[in-house]
């Protein structure tokens, strides 16, 4: 099922005469460039495509009857992906329509993947290399050190599982000095 979302755009309610005379005019002059290359093909464009798995696309600027019932977006039109729940875009988050009728980047793939849990991505007293770089998504691993005077305890890396939980408990770092406290 492909999932539509739409932006409304909020009207002006004016009691002005003038001003309501002044919005139909720029509606009345606006509206053939907006609405006649969406429902012309001919006159170029690009076909609407699927959102993400677990996303959906937000058109700006189109009422909800237009949604339903697009099939071409004119040239210059961009459409931006939108995930669901706790879910981050991972790729082009917009794509915008080419004169020669594609989207740009399309080469990439976009997915909504799964967030885990942030807290995991600092530590007191330690350091946490986030590899790759970037919100911590399926697939991302996070390795552990300690600051000079601590030592680790737990496990020093952990993976971010398709189910949006780490594989491992957060370590913690403890002072050597407590150590040799509680060791006598
Ligand atoms: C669609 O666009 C073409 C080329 O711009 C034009 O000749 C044609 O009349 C248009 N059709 C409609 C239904 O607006
Ligand atoms: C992480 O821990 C493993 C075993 O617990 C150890 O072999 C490895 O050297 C550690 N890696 C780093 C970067 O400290």
């Amino acid at each position: 099922m492909r999932e539509r979302e739409e932006e409304a755009e909020k009207g002006t309610v004016t009691h002005d005469p003038e001003m309501a005379r002044l919005l139909f005019l720029i509606i009345l002059y606006a509206l053939p460039s907006l609405v006649v290359p969406i429902h012309n093909s001919s006159a170029g464009g690009c076909a609407i495509i699927r959102p993400p798995r677990d996303g959906g696309i937000r058109y700006r600027g189109l009422t909800q009857e237009q949604i339903r019932s697009v099939q071409i977006l004119p040239v210059d039109y961009e459409i931006e992906y939108i995930c669901r729940g706790n879910r981050v875009i991972v790729g082009p988050k917009v794509r915008k329509c080419l004169p020669d009728g594609t989207w740009t980047d399309i080469e990439h793939h976009s997915r909504c993947l799964l967030l885990c849990p942030r807290v995991w991505t600092s530590l007191e007293n330690g350091r946490v290399m986030v590899k790759p770089p970037g919100p911590p998504v399926e697939g991302t691993v996070l390795h552990y050190s300690c600051h000079a005077g601590f030592i680790l305890e737990g496990r020093n890396i952990s993976h971010c599982t398709k189910l949006g939980k780490w594989d491992a408990p957060k370590p913690t770092c403890l002072c050597e000095c407590l150590r040799q406290c509680d060791q006598p």
